[in-house]
C-alpha cells in the first residue's frame, strides 16, 4: 500500500544523511517502471559542501533578480480543472499559520543537505517524462520508508547551468526535476497537507 503519510517537507535540519541511506533509497527507485525498461534518466546528488555550494549560489542568483528558465517545456496553459486545484492550494498556503514560511523556504531550497537532480534528453518525448516522473515519486516513496523527508520543487531546477557547471552535465541533457532530501524540522510549515481533490473528479469508471 502507498504510505499516504508522505507530505513534502519545507525546511530539513542540518544533519546530514548517511551516504549509504541514500543510495538505497536511489537503488530502490529504480524498481519504477519504464518504456521497455528504458530507465531514460539519469540522477546526479548534491550533498553536504556541493548541496550547500548550489544552496548559496541560488540564493545569489535570487536576490540579484535573475531570471529564472527550465530546460523542458514549461506548462504554457492549465486546464481550468488544474487551474482550479492550483488555486485551492494557493489559498490553502496562504490562509495556512505557516504562510509566512513558503516564501522564505523556497528561496533557501528548504536548508536542503540533500538534493537529487533527475535529467532527461532535452528532445525527450512525453513517455520519458512519464517514466522521470515514476521514478522520482518512487525516491519520494523510498526515502519516506528509510525516515527521509523530501520535496520536489521547481526551485531546485530554475538556475540550470549552475547544476551543469558542477557536475559537468551534457548541454543535451535537461535538469528536469530536483528533489530535497533530509531530515524535517519541527517547523509549522512541515504539517501543510494540502490534500486532493475528490476521486470522482479524476475517475470514471464505466461498468
Ligand atoms: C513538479 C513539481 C514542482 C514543485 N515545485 C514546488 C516549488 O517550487 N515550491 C514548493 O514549495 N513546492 C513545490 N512542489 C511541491 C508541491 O507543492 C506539493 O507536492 C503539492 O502541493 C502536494 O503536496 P504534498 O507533496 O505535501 O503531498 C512541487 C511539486 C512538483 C511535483
Amino acid at each position: 500500500m502507498v504510505n499516504l503519510d508522505r507530505h513534502s517537507t519545507r525546511i530539513f535540519s542540518d544533519k546530514q544523511i548517511e551516504l549509504a541511506t541514500l543510495k538505497q533509497i536511489v537503488s530502490e527507485a529504480q524498481a519504477a517502471p519504464s518504456w521497455e525498461n528504458s530507465q531514460p534518466y539519469h540522477a546526479f546528488l548534491a550533498t553536504g559542501e556541493t548541496a550547500k555550494e548550489i544552496r548559496e549560489a541560488y540564493m545569489k542568483n535570487f536576490s540579484k533578480g535573475l531570471a529564472s528558465h527550465t530546460e523542458v517545456v514549461p506548462p504554457k496553459e492549465w486546464t481550468a480543472e488544474a487551474d482550479a486545484n492550483i488555486l485551492d492550494w494557493q489559498h490553502r498556503s496562504a490562509d495556512s499559520p505557516q504562510k509566512e514560511e513558503f516564501g522564505p523556504a523556497n528561496g533557501r531550497l528548504f536548508d536542503a543537505p540533500s538534493i537529487l537532480f533527475i535529467t532527461i534528453k532535452k528532445d525527450a518525448s512525453s513517455y520519458v517524462a512519464y517514466d522521470a516522473g515514476a521514478f522520482g515519486y518512487a525516491v519520494l516513496l523510498a526515502a519516506e520508508d528509510h525516515g527521509v523527508g523530501t520535496i520536489p520543487a521547481y526551485g531546485f531546477v530554475r538556475y540550470p547551468d549552475l547544476i551543469h557547471d558542477h557536475f559537468k552535465i551534457p548541454e543535451d541533457e535537461a535538469i528536469f526535476m530536483g528533489i530535497g532530501l533530509g531530515y524535517p524540522t519541527e517547523d509549522v510549515i512541515n504539517d501543510f497537507k494540502p490534500g486532493r481533490t475528490a476521486l470522482d473528479k479524476i475517475l470514471t469508471i464505466k461498468d
